[in-house]
């Protein structure tokens, strides 16, 4: 893993950009992996400042979104369909076509899953994943005690990460208990994974998944067997670490060629 720690938010959301910018750039194909919440906000916003200042060309990606939420509309406010196209899908010119999020709302959720690792898989596999990472240590909606080699399925949230996202959907008990997502071993054969984590509360989780043993109870671990994972973090998220001066100090004072 490479351990990125940035002065803020800010800064670490520009950076995730640039990388996602030069995959585009160099390969006007690539196939992105999107997430969803607070935490990918900045990095999408920024995104759209290089679609629009500096032309950056969306036309031909394919888009792959880690979860959606089992019974809502794509309408919904509080749905990932509505969430992608307000920060992100509306403001750039990626072909519709080639948006892909789990749906859903259909009745045969077991289909909709294999039908979504079939497309992923169609599409030549993606590119870089972008991820957050729960309170709790899961990945997508991996929770706590998922397989480390799930595939695309339908979870059953925590009571945590319902609590987590009560205020999007107006009280916690709005929040649907059942989700698709993509599997850990899903995210583990995309080509580069890109996490994100700011402030405090991500502090916990950051310090298990990064130092601590890969264990299915921390969901995120398991970005410790992937080859090409970095994690990008705020001084607040980054705040648990053992050996951050370690991590700063590698980042500082990487060669020019493998700065990325
Ligand atoms: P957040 O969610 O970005 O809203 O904190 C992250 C996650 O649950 O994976």
């Amino acid at each position: 893993m490479e351990i990125i720690i940035q002065r803020d938010a800010e800064a670490a959301s520009r950076l995730a950009a640039g990388i996602v910018a030069r995959t585009v750039r160099e390969k006007p194909h690539a196939v992105l992996g999107f997430a969803t919440g607070q935490t990918p906000i900045g990095l999408y916003g920024e995104l759209v400042r290089l679609h629009r200042e500096e032309r950056l060309d969306f036309e031909r990606i394919t888009a792959f979104n880690l979860d959606e939420f089992v019974g809502l509309k794509p309408a919904h406010p509080a749905s990932y369909h509505s969430y992608m196209r307000e920060h992100l899908f509306r403001h750039i010119n990626i072909d519709p076509a080639r948006i892909n999020i789990p749906d859903g709302l259909s009745a045969d959720i077991p289909a909709v899953c294999r039908d979504y690792e079939d497309r992923i898989h169609s599409a030549g596999g993606i590119d870089i994943q972008i991820l957050g990472i729960g309170t709790d240590g899961h990945l997508g909606f991996n929770e706590p005690s998922s397989s480390l080699a799930s595939r695309t399925r339908i979870k059953t949230l925590t009571a945590r990460t319902r609590r987590d996202n009560a205020e999007a959907f107006g009280g916690e008990d709005k929040v649907p208990h059942h989700v698709i997502t993509m599997g850990l071993g899903t995210i583990m054969a995309c080509r580069m994974c890109l996490l994100l984590a700011f402030g405090p509360a991500k502090a916990h989780a950051i310090a298990q998944a990064v130092e601590g043993p890969i264990a299915a109870m921390v969901p995120a671990s398991i970005l410790q067997m992937h080859p090409r994972a970095v994690i990008l973090l705020d001084e607040e998220a980054a705040a648990g670490l053992q050996r951050s001066a370690y991590y700063r100090w590698v980042y500082e004072n990487k060669p020019g060629w493998q700065k990325i």
